[in-house]
């Protein structure tokens, strides 16, 4: 397919025209496959302005995690774990990252310019409390900073206060794994909204303490790098109270404050649906990994096996809820395999499937996790969804059918409040470290900026409010048929 620069917008205008598009190759719109006599034959009718409205005030934002933009975290369990051999893909480490530390500022332009209002970043505990209990004054100023340019330039932060690392002292306590960080945190948590409260109101405590517990304690992919269910099912146990301690702690302080916590979630389908084995295996994992955390947290009660007994302490501790979701997995019983609940991860054989074994493109799984998290009862925040595309053939689509998913949902007055997708600029993916790709923007290796094709596409969908006939044709003519049926 002839590739070609591409300027134009849905919207007529090219938000995009002063950023360095060189290098850049767009994939040919004419040259994209659409459906026989579908296009052609509605575009001679009057079309629709906006089909799928979303809500005036929906939040469209990004969001990010300090140690995978921010560069320089060497304070931290992930830096040491980084300089160690094996542990991250093709040996590379998070280094200066995405220079945020220092010029978070250039990409809130850019964040700006594409039109949001929302944007959610962590704040690294090891700059914060470099020693235990000695808090770093200049530290807390920078990320004051940074919160009043985002909200000089009209977007609303949302801040996460855990995100995956930890000070060095916390490690060699024991970590998660020690019931006394819990109350470590909460200090953390009190010193940080004292000195940002007056920039921010909306919290995130913990982002994704199952995949923080699975990662780093089950499947030995994070630091501290075990393999041992019950302690992966201990840390989980800790993060909640932490959550919960870190929930009163900001109301304390902030009473109007809107704390919540980004919860991940997969969908997990049984290999094979007439198999009574793969369906109980599917329950089970399930179960396990997204629904045991939302009944500790709405009613207060721990299920095997995450735990036993009375939560009472967790119960009334959400202002809202997040919702983390990138993909689903099919689950097939395998006697084999004790440690991760006798099952084993499949692929859908017909499924296309996202780059570097992400996992598969499913976006209906989106409505399925928010149809679940509305039972809550609680504002849902889609707190990341994202896809890792370095030449973006996907991310169009991938964009386009899960906010589809998300419209729909908010139709059947499920409270969807806000989408932030995962992220603005390529960013360190652990584990991964620079192989995957997430971001609206690439990041060149010496730290240029190239904006991708969906940067537009996101720009127009925020500028319209609503996902259009128009931006389907520009960006994804190929979907015209399932988003616009008739
Ligand atoms: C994590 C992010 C990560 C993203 C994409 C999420 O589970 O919160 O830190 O970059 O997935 O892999």
């Amino acid at each position: 397919m002839a590739k070609k620069k591409k300027t134009d917008s849905a919207l007529g205008h090219d938000p995009f025209a002063d950023m360095d598009m060189e290098c850049l190759d767009w994939e040919s719109q004419e040259g994209a496959q659409i459906a026989p006599g579908v296009l052609p034959a509605a575009r001679e009718l009057p079309m629709p302005q906006a089909t799928f409205h979303f809500p005036a005030d929906f939040k469209w934002g990004i969001a990010t995690a300090a140690h995978q933009v921010e560069g320089d975290n060497t304070n931290n369990d992930w830096w040491a774990w980084e300089q160690q051999e094996g542990h991250i893909k093709d040996g590379h480490k998070s280094g200066r990252a995405c220079n945020w530390w220092k010029k978070a500022e250039d990409d809130f332009d850019r964040a700006a310019e594409l039109g949001l209002n929302a944007l959610r970043l962590s704040v690294e505990w090891s700059r914060v409390e470099p020693r235990s209990g000695e808090f770093d004054d200049s530290a807390l100023k920078r990320y004051g900073e940074m919160l009043q340019a985002l909200r000089g330039r009209n977007i609303e932060p949302m801040v996460t206060l855990h995100h995956f690392t930890n000070p060095h002292w916390l490690t060699e306590r024991g970590g998660w794994e020690n019931p006394e960080t819990i109350a470590l945190f909460a200090r953390f948590v009190r010193r940080v909204v004292q000195v940002l409260g007056e920039h921010c109101d909306l919290w995130c405590t913990i982002n994704e303490p199952n995949v923080y517990g699975y990662m780093g304690y089950l499947e030995g992919i994070f630091p501290p790098g075990q393999s041992d269910f019950q302690a992966a099912m201990r840390v989980i146990r800790h993060l909640l109270a932490g959550h919960a301690a870190a929930y009163r702690e900001i109301h304390a302080l902030q009473p109007q404050a809107r704390v919540g916590l980004a919860h991940n979630m997969r969908i997990f389908d049984p290999a094979n649906p007439r198999s009574v084995l793969d369906r109980r295996v599917a329950r089970s994992v399930d179960k396990t990994y997204n629904q045991a955390i939302l009944t500790a947290l709405a009613r207060g009660r721990w299920t095997l096996p995450l735990g036993f007994g009375l939560a009472w302490k967790l119960r009334r501790t959400l202002d809202w809820i997040g919702l983390n979701y990138y993909t689903r997995d099919l689950v097939a019983f395998d006697h084999r395999q004790q440690q991760t609940l006798f099952s084993d991860r499949l692929h859908a054989g017909e499924a296309e499937l996202l780059d570097g074994d992400y996992g598969e493109f499913y976006p209906q799984g989106m409505f399925r996790c928010l149809q679940r998290l509305a039972r809550l009862g609680l504002p849902i925040y889609v707190t990341e969804n994202g896809i890792p595309d370095d030449d973006d053939d996907q991310r169009p689509r991938y964009l386009l059918t899960h906010l589809h998913q998300i419209w729909h949902a908010i139709q059947l007055c499920y409270p969807v409040m806000g989408y932030y997708h995962w992220t603005l600029v390529d960013n360190f993916e652990w584990a991964e470290g620079w192989t995957l790709r997430f971001g609206l923007i690439a990041l060149g290796p010496r730290g240029g900026r190239k904006p991708r094709g969906s940067i537009k596409l996101y720009a127009d969908l925020i500028q319209a409010n609503a996902i259009s006939p128009q931006i389907i044709d520009t960006y994804a003519p190929e979907l015209w048929p399932e988003l616009l049926p008739g």
